[in-house]
């Protein structure tokens, strides 16, 4: 276990914080110490409470009772202004850019330079796409974001944090929306951060990346820091245990009942194209089964998805237990049974205003399958309930709205929100993007579930070990096509990378 940190070195402390929203405590007593040109980070459980005490350092919420200390003074922070100018800056995990303006006009949204009382555009652009330049990341100033990716807008993310001069960098879960490319990007300008001397605090619950950039790690359980890690000295299984405060022996459920792929299939897609985002598409998913869908960022696997989903109009059948469909709305799709959960859950996924149960119910309405719920109230709650328990979503009650909640549990709220419809067809996007490592096995065991129960599944992922373990079959795309059908028995990582990249097998 790692002793008290050297004083030298050491810029910002945090001693017992805590803060309470209303009756929700969500910091009980935080403490840790961020040395100079290290990368710290905190891994917790989704709800334990690591975007509460980052907002605290950003000066967003106010602590009710601990203390910070800069540099060894109390420091006490009056909004996000008083944090910049203490030169602390932050990424915070949902995303704050404005979609109608581009990319520089929200690079410089607090502060664009000016010659007299106008915005100087021209040198607006300059600096804009210098900094962009300097930090790697290839997008044009000029781009409205609306037209972006949701990984090209987390780089923009970094890129408006970084546009002021600070000491602290402070990220909050950078890399759920970056695809491995992206990804890299990001750590070259941490590694740059470090070599400079600032110091960086980061969370992520992808173990991998913590423990190949962190020099530090604070483990945090319900609201309180359990302990600080030098990374040298601990090791993924480790850190999984403090975290859920149980040793996890296993991180996917096995299969329990035997695949029995039957005709007609559930979903049968013939020759679907649509000119420029995907080309003859053909594949099948039986009841029961489970198909993994891989492929790098760009192949096209979102937007097939998408077009199962009714959102656009393009040639080709779709057909479900040998029945023709015609798809032309999401409307259509969610009264044929079929169910998605996405990577957006802000665009496509809650009503961030509305209650857990409302979000969880919302499916039902619109489906029309389940008119009854509509006037039973009871049934309603009982339904909401039962999500709630299923995948231990942290709440303060059913009528909390869902924009409260951290952001793994709103993603656990996008998923009771379609299981509840009980479909004959389910397709994960990412599902498990942002969702802590005990939580993504329940998840894993609900998909298991779903399948025995006779669910078709897609699970588009571009984590390899999970669309491995998960799927009967995979399906690689590249290059808007299906190039790979593959048997998940046996199949080994190099090979599926190898479909993937056209690269040759090895
Ligand atoms: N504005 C708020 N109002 C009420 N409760 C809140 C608010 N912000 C956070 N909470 C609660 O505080 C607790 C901690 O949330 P926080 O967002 O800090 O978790 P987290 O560790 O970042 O989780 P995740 O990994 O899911 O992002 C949660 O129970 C959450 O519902
Ligand atoms: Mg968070």
């Amino acid at each position: 276990m790692h002793g008290v940190p050297a004083p030298q070195g050491i810029v910002l402390q945090a001693r017992a914080l805590a803060k309470s929203f209303g009756k929700v405590q969500a910091l009980k007593s935080v403490s840790f110490s961020l040395r100079a040109g290290t990368v710290h980070t905190l891994l917790g459980e989704n709800g334990a409470g690591k975007s509460t005490l980052l907002k605290i350092l950003a000066g967003v919420h106010r602590p009710d009772g601990g203390q910070l200390l800069l540099d060894g003074a109390a420091l006490r922070l009056d909004g996000p202004g008083d944090a910049r100018r203490h030169g602390i800056a932050i990424v915070h995990q949902e995303l704050s850019l404005a979609a109608n303006l581009s990319v520089v006009d929200n690079l410089f949204a607090a502060h664009p330079p000016r010659r007299g009382l106008c915005i100087d555009e021209w040198a607006m652009h300059r600096a804009g796409a210098a900094l962009l330049a300097k930090l790697g990341i290839a997008i044009g100033t000029a781009t409205p974001v609306a037209r972006l990716s949701m990984a090209q807008r987390q780089l923009v993310e970094i890129a408006k944090a970084l546009n002021r001069p600070s000491r602290i960098v402070i990220m909050d879960e950078p890399t759920s929306s970056l695809s491995d490319n992206e990804a890299r990007i990001l750590f070259n300008i941490i590694a740059r951060l470090v070599a400079e001397g600032r110091a960086v605090i980061y969370v992520s619950h992808r173990l991998e990346e913590v423990m190949r950039i962190s020099d530090e790690i604070t483990v945090m359980r319900d609201g309180s820091s359990v302990c600080t890690l030098a990374r040298q000295q601990t090791c993924a299984e480790d850190l999984i245990a403090l975290m859920v405060g149980r040793e996890m022996k296993h991180l996917y459920p096995p299969r329990t009942v035997a695949l029995r792929r039957g005709s007609p299939a559930a979903l049968e897609v013939r020759g679907l194209n649509l000119a420029g985002r995907f080309q003859d598409i053909d594949f099948a998913v039986h009841a029961g089964e489970i198909v993994g869908f891989f492929g790098l960022v760009g192949a096209g696997r979102s937007d097939v998805m998408d077009a199962l989903f009714g959102r656009y109009r393009c040639q080709g059948q779709v057909l479900m237990h040998g029945k023709a469909l015609r798809l032309r709305s999401p409307a259509d799709a969610i009264a044929h049974g079929m169910a998605f959960v996405t990577e957006n859950r802000k665009e496509q996924g809650l009503v961030l205003g509305h209650s857990v149960q409302h979000n969880i119910a919302m499916v039902h309405v619109h489906s029309g399958r389940s008119g009854a719920l509509l006037t039973d109230p009871a049934a309603e709650q009982a339904l909401a309930r039962n999500s709630v328990a299923r995948l231990n979503i942290r709440i303060a009650g059913l009528w909390q709205p869902v924009g409260e909640l951290s952001g793994g549990n709103q993603q656990k709220v996008v998923f009771a929100k379609w299981l509840a419809m009980r479909p004959r067809l389910l397709v994960l996007d990412e599902p498990t993007r942002g969702i802590d490592v005990g939580a993504r096995f329940e998840i894993y065991a609900l998909i298991r579930e779903l399948a025995a129960a006779g669910t078709a599944v897609i699970l588009v992922s571009s984590d390899l070990p999970e669309v491995l373990a998960m799927s009967d079959r995979l399906l690689v795309m590249r290059g808007k096509r299906l190039v790979s059908h593959l048997e998940t028995h046996g199949l080994r990582q190099e090979t599926v990378m190898a479909h993937a990249t056209g690269a040759r097998l090895p």
